[in-house]
């Protein structure tokens, strides 16, 4: 599960550092890509050198490399990296990041982290049984970080008790189970529709709506995070998919997106359908541009496949369906109405009479209805909201 991960270590001034080059050389072997952070006094302990020949990449440890005056960019390193690890974190290293103190690449690093943080401590007992550096811990603790206690035995000063680094087989296992323990998807295939779709009225006009798309595609990126093969069956929008895991079919109209759903579902361990699609197109489409007249334009429509109830009715005891309700009156009615008649087995409810919910917004505010229960959820981030949504799918599959 490490692999292709991108983990940036951070090594601080302590004589654990030399066990930072194993921990290092183990990471790479099992087919992460490291790039190493170091502190001024770290460099004390081990040489750049043997660490950037270890990891392929040079070390970076001033805010600037002094020969030709290249930015090293914390930011992006908080952006790049899918884990930090910082081993060994001295006591002074901890203090510095449990109070701010960004005086070095490394803590500026660490505060521009978004990815999970960990920490292996690693001084004399004394130093680390102090209430300073335990209310430290606690601080880290608090943040989120997660603290890869030290272990007992011998340390550099003779004396033998609780503050050794932990050994880097030790610290891989750690990573190893934090990027296992999100996998709860893996081995399943979901397919999501996302998007609008455009009906087509000639060559240059459309019937269409306001889905961004955004809400199918947080979707997306959720399960195939959580380790699933996600089929992306996407209308016209102008965001685009991260994860290599998403295989994306762009559609245009409710007809296209129709024949690659039913094509797709067939295999998929579950289909979340997301996608606004067009109700009705229009009888025929006009081959010219229909040119601007006195009379009326009377456009004909008919209705589109209803995607949500004919994969309902292909639908095996063992594929599980998502579908989503926007709904500006009798909410709840509504989508129990629809739970039961597209053959759902949960449905997502979002009103347009809640403010950022809904359309283009980055926010949404959902209900989970299911034949036993109605969950209210409040207003979050799409992602936040996305992770409640799989959170549910996921303990049903
Ligand atoms: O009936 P209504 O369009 O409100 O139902 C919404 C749900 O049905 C959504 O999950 C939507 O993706 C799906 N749907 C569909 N095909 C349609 C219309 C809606 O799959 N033609």
């Amino acid at each position: 599960m490490i692999k292709g991960k991108k983990i940036v270590l951070g090594i601080t001034g302590s004589i654990a550092a030399y066990k930072a080059a194993v921990l290092a050389r183990a990471l790479i072997k099992k087919g992460a890509e490291v790039q190493i952070v170091i502190t001024p006094a770290g460099k004390e302990f081990i040489t750049p050198l043997t660490l950037s020949t270890i990891t392929s990449k040079p070390v970076i440890s001033e805010f600037f490399a002094r020969r030709d005056g290249t930015w090293h960019s914390h930011v992006d390193l908080g952006l790049w990296a899918d884990a930090m690890v910082i081993a060994p974190a001295t006591a002074s290293t901890i203090g510095k990041m449990a109070n701010g103190i960004a005086d070095n690449m490394l803590i500026t690093t660490y505060l521009s982290m978004k990815a999970p943080v960990f920490v292996a401590p690693a001084m004399d007992l004394d130093m680390y049984a102090h209430p300073s550096t335990q209310k430290n811990l606690d601080t880290l603790k608090s943040y989120g970080n997660v603290i890869i206690e030290p272990a007992e035995g011998e340390l550099a000063s003779h004396l033998v008790g609780k503050g050794r680094m932990e050994e880097p087989e030790k610290i891989v296992e750690v990573l190893e189970n934090f990027f296992t323990e999100g996998m709860d998807l893996k081995g399943k295939k979901i397919m999501i529709t996302a998007g609008p779709t455009y009906e087509k009225i000639d060559p240059v006009r459309f019937i269409g709506n306001y889905s961004s798309g955004k809400m199918g595609y947080a979707l997306a990126e959720c399960c195939a995070e959580r380790g699933a093969e996600v089929i992306l069956v996407s209308g016209p929008v102008s965001i685009t998919e991260k994860h290599p895991n998403i295989r994306k079919i762009s559609v245009e109209s409710a007809e296209e997106m129709y024949q690659a759903a039913v094509r797709e579902f067939t295999g998929s361990d579950a289909a979340i359908l997301c996608a606004a699609v067009a109700d009705f197109t229009p009888e025929s489409q006009s081959e010219q541009k229909i040119k601007r007249e006195k009379e009326d334009l009377v456009l004909r429509l008919k209705p589109t496949h209803d995607i949500a109830a004919a994969l309902g009715k292909l639908k095996k005891e063992n594929q599980i369906m998502v579908g989503f309700a926007l709904e500006t009156n009798d909410e709840v009615e509504h989508a129990k109405d629809k739970l039961e008649r597209k053959n759902l087995d949960f449905i997502v409810l979002n009103s347009l009479n809640d403010k950022g919910a809904g359309f283009r917004h980055d926010t949404n505010k959902i209900t989970i209805i299911d034949k036993n229960s109605v969950t209210e959820f409040p207003l979050k981030d799409k992602k936040e909201v996305a992770a409640d949504i799989i959170n549910h799918l996921a303990e049903i599959l």
